[in-house]
Protein backbone atom coordinates (compact mmCIF):
# COMPACT_ATOMS: atom_id res chain seq x y z
CA UNK A 1 0.00 0.00 0.00
CA UNK A 2 1.19 3.60 -0.61
CA UNK A 3 2.32 5.59 2.15
CA UNK A 4 2.05 9.63 1.35
CA UNK A 5 3.60 11.98 3.12
CA UNK A 6 2.34 16.10 3.52
CA UNK A 7 3.77 19.20 3.30
CA UNK A 8 1.29 22.01 4.32
CA UNK A 9 1.12 25.49 5.99
CA UNK A 10 -1.69 26.42 6.58
CA UNK A 11 -5.57 26.14 6.63
CA UNK A 12 -5.44 22.29 5.11
CA UNK A 13 -9.07 22.43 3.39
CA UNK A 14 -6.65 19.92 0.47
CA UNK A 15 -5.05 17.73 3.48
CA UNK A 16 -8.64 17.16 4.89
CA UNK A 17 -10.10 16.33 1.69
CA UNK A 18 -7.34 13.36 1.40
CA UNK A 19 -7.61 12.23 5.02
CA UNK A 20 -11.55 11.51 4.32
CA UNK A 21 -10.62 9.84 0.60
CA UNK A 22 -8.66 7.37 2.63
CA UNK A 23 -11.75 7.12 5.14
CA UNK A 24 -13.99 6.64 2.80
CA UNK A 25 -12.13 3.65 0.88
CA UNK A 26 -11.83 5.78 -2.46
CA UNK A 27 -7.59 5.84 -1.96
CA UNK A 28 -6.02 2.83 -0.71
CA UNK A 29 -3.29 4.66 1.19
CA UNK A 30 -1.81 5.82 4.46
CA UNK A 31 -0.42 9.11 5.19
CA UNK A 32 2.32 8.94 7.77
CA UNK A 33 3.51 12.07 8.59
CA UNK A 34 2.33 15.76 8.07
CA UNK A 35 5.40 17.91 7.67
CA UNK A 36 4.73 21.83 8.43
CA UNK A 37 6.53 24.76 8.35
CA UNK A 38 4.10 27.10 9.88
CA UNK A 39 3.11 25.91 13.70
CA UNK A 40 0.13 28.06 13.53
CA UNK A 41 -1.05 25.71 10.28
CA UNK A 42 -4.73 24.65 10.88
CA UNK A 43 -3.62 21.51 8.83
CA UNK A 44 -1.08 20.58 12.37
CA UNK A 45 -4.93 20.03 14.20
CA UNK A 46 -6.76 18.40 11.20
CA UNK A 47 -3.45 16.08 11.54
CA UNK A 48 -3.46 15.16 14.84
CA UNK A 49 -7.73 14.79 14.70
CA UNK A 50 -7.31 11.74 12.88
CA UNK A 51 -3.80 10.08 14.69
CA UNK A 52 -1.25 11.07 12.19
CA UNK A 53 1.85 12.31 13.05
CA UNK A 54 3.20 15.85 13.06
CA UNK A 55 6.58 17.07 12.70
CA UNK A 56 7.20 20.88 12.87
CA UNK A 57 10.25 21.69 10.86
CA UNK A 58 11.12 25.89 10.43
CA UNK A 59 13.51 26.59 7.70
CA UNK A 60 14.93 29.16 9.92
CA UNK A 61 16.70 25.89 11.89
CA UNK A 62 18.68 25.18 8.82
CA UNK A 63 21.74 26.73 7.16
CA UNK A 64 20.21 26.74 3.45
CA UNK A 65 17.76 25.95 1.52
CA UNK A 66 19.23 22.54 0.80
CA UNK A 67 19.80 21.46 4.34
CA UNK A 68 15.90 22.26 5.32
CA UNK A 69 14.95 19.79 2.39
CA UNK A 70 17.49 17.04 2.52
CA UNK A 71 16.59 17.35 5.97
CA UNK A 72 12.87 17.48 5.10
CA UNK A 73 13.40 14.36 2.14
CA UNK A 74 14.99 12.20 4.79
CA UNK A 75 12.33 12.20 7.32
CA UNK A 76 9.71 11.31 4.18
CA UNK A 77 12.30 8.08 3.17
CA UNK A 78 12.81 7.11 6.75
CA UNK A 79 9.15 6.34 6.53
CA UNK A 80 8.90 4.69 3.16
CA UNK A 81 6.66 7.78 1.81
CA UNK A 82 6.34 7.08 -2.08
CA UNK A 83 4.06 10.03 -2.88
CA UNK A 84 4.50 13.59 -1.01
CA UNK A 85 1.69 15.74 -1.22
CA UNK A 86 1.70 19.47 -1.36
CA UNK A 87 -1.40 20.46 0.27
CA UNK A 88 -1.01 24.50 0.46
CA UNK A 89 2.81 24.19 1.29
CA UNK A 90 3.57 28.01 0.51
CA UNK A 91 7.38 27.59 -0.40
CA UNK A 92 9.29 26.82 -3.59
CA UNK A 93 10.76 22.85 -2.74
CA UNK A 94 14.27 22.34 -2.61
CA UNK A 95 16.36 20.46 -5.18
CA UNK A 96 17.09 18.11 -2.16
CA UNK A 97 13.63 16.92 -2.03
CA UNK A 98 12.89 17.13 -5.62
CA UNK A 99 15.81 14.78 -6.62
CA UNK A 100 15.13 12.44 -4.27
CA UNK A 101 11.32 12.13 -5.33
CA UNK A 102 11.39 12.54 -9.02
CA UNK A 103 7.69 13.01 -10.59
CA UNK A 104 6.37 11.35 -6.40
CA UNK A 105 5.63 15.46 -5.59
CA UNK A 106 2.44 16.22 -6.30
CA UNK A 107 0.78 19.94 -5.81
CA UNK A 108 -2.51 21.45 -6.49
CA UNK A 109 -2.48 24.87 -8.23
CA UNK A 110 -5.64 27.16 -8.12
CA UNK A 111 -5.45 28.42 -11.60
CA UNK A 112 -5.29 25.96 -15.01
CA UNK A 113 -1.67 26.10 -16.01
CA UNK A 114 0.52 27.36 -17.64
CA UNK A 115 -1.55 30.34 -16.90
CA UNK A 116 -1.36 32.16 -13.48
CA UNK A 117 1.84 30.15 -11.99
CA UNK A 118 3.06 31.68 -8.61
CA UNK A 119 0.91 32.95 -6.14
CA UNK A 120 -2.87 34.48 -5.80
CA UNK A 121 -3.94 32.52 -9.23
CA UNK A 122 -7.50 33.06 -8.77
CA UNK A 123 -6.94 36.79 -8.16
CA UNK A 124 -4.20 36.95 -11.01
CA UNK A 125 -7.16 35.45 -13.33
CA UNK A 126 -9.64 37.57 -12.23
CA UNK A 127 -7.72 40.68 -12.85
CA UNK A 128 -6.65 39.14 -16.55
CA UNK A 129 -10.66 38.68 -17.46
CA UNK A 130 -10.65 35.08 -18.45
CA UNK A 131 -14.15 33.61 -18.67
CA UNK A 132 -12.68 30.22 -17.67
CA UNK A 133 -10.48 28.95 -15.19
CA UNK A 134 -10.34 26.02 -12.46
CA UNK A 135 -7.27 24.21 -11.28
CA UNK A 136 -4.04 21.73 -11.99
CA UNK A 137 -2.59 18.97 -9.81
CA UNK A 138 0.65 18.75 -11.60
CA UNK A 139 4.06 16.83 -10.87
CA UNK A 140 6.68 19.05 -9.54
CA UNK A 141 10.08 20.15 -10.99
CA UNK A 142 12.37 22.52 -10.80
CA UNK A 143 9.85 25.78 -11.70
CA UNK A 144 7.40 27.43 -9.64
CA UNK A 145 4.30 25.69 -10.97
CA UNK A 146 6.05 24.22 -14.25
CA UNK A 147 6.01 20.10 -13.57
CA UNK A 148 4.00 17.61 -15.47
CA UNK A 149 0.15 18.32 -15.44
CA UNK A 150 -1.49 15.20 -14.14
CA UNK A 151 -5.71 16.56 -13.91
CA UNK A 152 -7.09 19.66 -14.56
CA UNK A 153 -11.00 20.75 -13.55
CA UNK A 154 -12.17 23.64 -14.72
CA UNK A 155 -14.83 26.65 -13.71
CA UNK A 156 -16.79 29.21 -15.29
CA UNK A 157 -16.14 33.27 -14.18
CA UNK A 158 -18.83 35.18 -14.40
CA UNK A 159 -18.95 39.02 -14.58
CA UNK A 160 -19.82 39.31 -10.84
CA UNK A 161 -17.07 36.57 -9.93
CA UNK A 162 -14.67 37.80 -7.00
CA UNK A 163 -11.17 36.54 -5.76
CA UNK A 164 -13.46 35.07 -2.84
CA UNK A 165 -16.06 33.06 -5.14
CA UNK A 166 -13.94 32.22 -7.98
CA UNK A 167 -11.43 30.55 -5.31
CA UNK A 168 -14.49 28.87 -3.55
CA UNK A 169 -15.41 27.49 -6.68
CA UNK A 170 -12.65 26.31 -7.36
CA UNK A 171 -11.68 25.05 -4.12
CA UNK A 172 -14.39 22.81 -4.41
CA UNK A 173 -12.96 21.28 -7.57
CA UNK A 174 -9.17 20.90 -6.00
CA UNK A 175 -10.87 18.75 -3.27
CA UNK A 176 -12.16 16.21 -6.33
CA UNK A 177 -9.39 16.32 -8.13
CA UNK A 178 -6.45 15.88 -5.89
CA UNK A 179 -7.86 12.81 -4.50
CA UNK A 180 -8.67 11.62 -7.80
CA UNK A 181 -4.88 12.09 -9.00
CA UNK A 182 -3.76 10.38 -4.98
CA UNK A 183 -5.63 7.54 -6.05
CA UNK A 184 -4.80 7.31 -9.80
CA UNK A 185 -1.53 7.14 -8.53
CA UNK A 186 -1.64 4.58 -5.63
CA UNK A 187 -2.78 2.34 -8.41
CA UNK A 188 -0.58 2.60 -10.55
CA UNK A 189 -2.44 4.13 -13.13
CA UNK A 190 -0.28 7.29 -14.04
CA UNK A 191 2.92 7.15 -16.36
CA UNK A 192 4.66 10.19 -17.14
CA UNK A 193 6.64 10.54 -20.17
CA UNK A 194 8.82 13.87 -20.32
CA UNK A 195 6.09 16.83 -20.45
CA UNK A 196 3.07 14.47 -20.71
CA UNK A 197 1.11 12.35 -17.99
CA UNK A 198 -0.59 9.21 -19.13
CA UNK A 199 -3.66 7.84 -17.38
CA UNK A 200 -3.87 4.40 -18.29
CA UNK A 201 -7.02 3.56 -16.49
CA UNK A 202 -9.85 2.19 -17.70
CA UNK A 203 -11.92 5.14 -16.71
CA UNK A 204 -10.61 7.81 -18.77
CA UNK A 205 -10.83 11.10 -15.98
CA UNK A 206 -7.92 13.40 -17.39
CA UNK A 207 -9.71 16.51 -17.08
CA UNK A 208 -12.82 16.94 -15.49
CA UNK A 209 -15.01 20.09 -16.87
CA UNK A 210 -17.41 21.00 -14.47
CA UNK A 211 -18.92 24.53 -15.07
CA UNK A 212 -21.06 25.83 -12.40
C1 LIG B 1 -5.27 26.06 -2.33
O1 LIG B 1 -5.92 27.11 -2.99
C2 LIG B 1 -4.27 25.40 -3.24
O2 LIG B 1 -4.66 25.42 -4.58
C3 LIG B 1 -3.04 26.25 -3.05
O3 LIG B 1 -3.05 26.62 -1.70
C4 LIG B 1 -4.38 26.58 -1.20
C5 LIG B 1 -4.36 25.64 -0.03
O4 LIG B 1 -5.60 25.57 0.62
N1 LIG B 1 -1.85 25.53 -3.45
P1 LIG B 1 -5.81 24.50 1.78
O5 LIG B 1 -4.71 24.77 2.80
O6 LIG B 1 -5.68 23.14 1.19
O7 LIG B 1 -7.17 24.77 2.33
Amino acid sequence: MLTIGVLASGRGSNFQAIIDSIASGFIKAKIAVLISDNPEAYAIERAKNHGIEVLIINPKDFPDKDSYYSHIAREFKNRDAGLVVLAGFMRVVGKPLIEQFHNKIMNIHPALLPSFPGLHGQKQAIEYGVKISGCTVHFVDKGVDTGPIIIQAAVAVFEDDTEESLSEKILKQEHKIFPLAIKLFSEGHIVVNGRNVIIKSSKKQRVLISPE
